[in-house]
């Protein structure tokens, strides 16, 4: 991997992190930070203060922190690494009790223009009181920012509380709702791809496009989530959030400027589109399944009732939706989003499927496939144009699809930056383009709570999937489609 070269302007900040031994922060935000600061982009005079309940001293925090971050950061310098621990102080604290945050301020610098970062890497169900905390201590400043972590929240009441919470404290220009999928290279990229290509948005609509399919699919199961995720389930973990944004890139107006709210105004005039899924619906529009065990990689795993060690459960690790937009440019397209744990493999994948020409004049010719725009997301980041072409050689016509295939890892040689570095220079200097707005998250939670209610009032069961297989086998939703895999 070659450096970045781009010019960039140095960036100060106290980064203070809830939930700072938790997993995601060690795991993203600190290696975000890592190599912000190693490209010269944060200030060495940074601080991060990591809040949790663990009772470690000085040490122990230390160690643990060289330990994990040498097994997380693969190609870390000895010198970065040993400076980014100079600068992280621990903070103990029991969240839920009033003044936990009060000797918080002695670790903060107090001059006025540096951005104080609030981390929010807890259980949405204690943004509230850490709120209340910081402002009892006296520490938010109109420099402050707070970064809210998802779900926010398990349904659109909830959601709405937590959010007038922190709207107390804090304003909306302060407050930047994270989805790491938006701080994805190739998820911006979708933007880029739609609104500098003429010939793509010329065709960009229901009387070109006959549907849209989105896949995220992972190889992992819970891991030591489980907990967690059962109580959320992958409607809540992964379509409330990141499909329905990568769905909102897809199918937005064009943004006449590029600027946080004319974007985010856009979207929300998608997420407020989605047609409902009643009862009845439900039946036919969405599939939800749940993982045994099975084989993946030649390795046998476990089921996800033996991964978060219970009998039962009726969370669902498989959602797949056939979703409407009911607006003029869409109208009438299927756009299919799936998602699952413990598929055959890890890959993101939105394919664009264009109708089928209305005649074919090459007789006695096999049926033609349809144009494609795939655009594949990760871990391979490339766009492939599947068009037909004829097949050499003399007498008739005999033609089949070929892709034309835009290899974006290989056109590009710097590193790409995770999307969680990205994300977290984007707070620091207050841009919201890629972070989601109060109405949106309440729209969003609107369209799914639509789904979880008409789940529970029509008793709609799991399906059950071998690990290692593409889901619940009859998860094809639309007639005659099949999804691109
Ligand atoms: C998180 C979900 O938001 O996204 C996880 O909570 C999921 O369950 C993860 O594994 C997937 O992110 P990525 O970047 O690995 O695709």
């Amino acid at each position: 991997m070659t450096k970045e070269t781009t010019s960039k302007k140095l960036f100060l900040s106290d980064i203070i992190i809830f939930g700072g031994l938790g997993d995601l922060s060690l795991r993203k935000i600190l290696p975000a930070i890592y190599y912000r600061l190693q490209s010269k982009q944060l200030s060495n005079e940074c601080k991060v203060i990591l809040i949790s309940r663990q009772d470690i001293n000085k040490k122990e925090f230390e160690d643990l922190l060289s330990v994990k971050l040498e097994e997380i950061i693969k190609d870390a310098s000895k010198k970065d690494l040993s400076h980014l621990i100079s600068i992280c102080e621990y903070y103990n604290a029991d969240l839920t009790q009033k003044g936990c945050l009060n000797n918080l301020k002695s670790l903060l610098r107090s001059v006025d223009n540096v951005v104080r970062l609030f981390y929010f890497s807890v259980s949405s169900s204690l943004f509230g009181s850490i709120t209340k905390n910081l402002k009892e201590a006296q520490l938010i400043t109109p420099k402050s920012r707070v970064v809210l972590e998802k779900p926010l929240g398990h349904n659109g009441e909830s959601s709405k509380k937590i959010n007038n919470e922190i709207a107390d404290y804090f304003n909306e220009s302060q407050i930047f709702r994270i989805d790491h999928y938006l701080g994805k290279e190739t998820v911006q990229n979708l933007m880029v791809l739609r609104f500098t290509n003429n010939l793509y948005e010329n065709a960009w609509n229901a009387q070109n496009i006959d549907n849209i399919q989105i896949t995220v699919s992972e190889n992992l199961g819970v891991g030591n989530r489980g907990g967690f995720y059962d109580k959320y389930g992958a409607l809540l973990d992964m379509v409330q959030n990141h499909l329905l944004q990568l769905m909102c890139l897809v199918a937005i107006e064009p943004p006449n400027i590029l600027d946080a709210n004319t974007v985010r105004d856009e979207k929300l005039k998608v997420l407020k589109s989605l047609r409902p899924i009643d009862i009845d619906l439900c039946k036919t529009h969405t599939v939800k399944g749940q993982y045994t065990r099975g084989k993946l990689d030649g390795k046998e795993v476990k089921s996800y009732l033996e991964d978060i060690d219970k009998f039962s459960s009726d969370t669902e690790t498989f959602v797949a939706i056939r979703a409407y937009i009911d607006n003029w440019r869409w109208a009438g397209v299927p756009f299919y989003l799936r998602t699952g744990k413990r598929l055959s493999r890890k890959h993101s994948q939105i394919t664009i499927n264009f109708k089928n020409i209305p005649h074919n004049i090459f007789p006695g010719g096999k049926s033609i496939v349809n144009n494609k725009l795939i655009i594949n997301l990760q871990p391979e980041e490339s766009i492939e144009l599947v068009q037909t072409v004829k097949t050499p050689g003399p007498g008739g016509y005999r033609y089949k699809p070929i892709s034309l295939v835009l290899d974006y890892g290989s056109s590009f040689k710097e590193r790409f930056p995770e999307a969680y570095e990205r994300l977290l220079i984007d707070v620091i200097r207050g841009n919201q383009t890629l972070f989601m707005r109060k109405d949106e998250v309440e729209a969003s939670w609107e369209w799914i709570d639509s789904i979880n209610e008409s789940w529970t009032k029509s008793n709609l069961k799991n399906q059950l999937y071998s690990s290692g297989s593409n889901g619940p086998g009859d998860h094809i939703l639309l007639d005659n489609h099949e999804w691109n895999e």
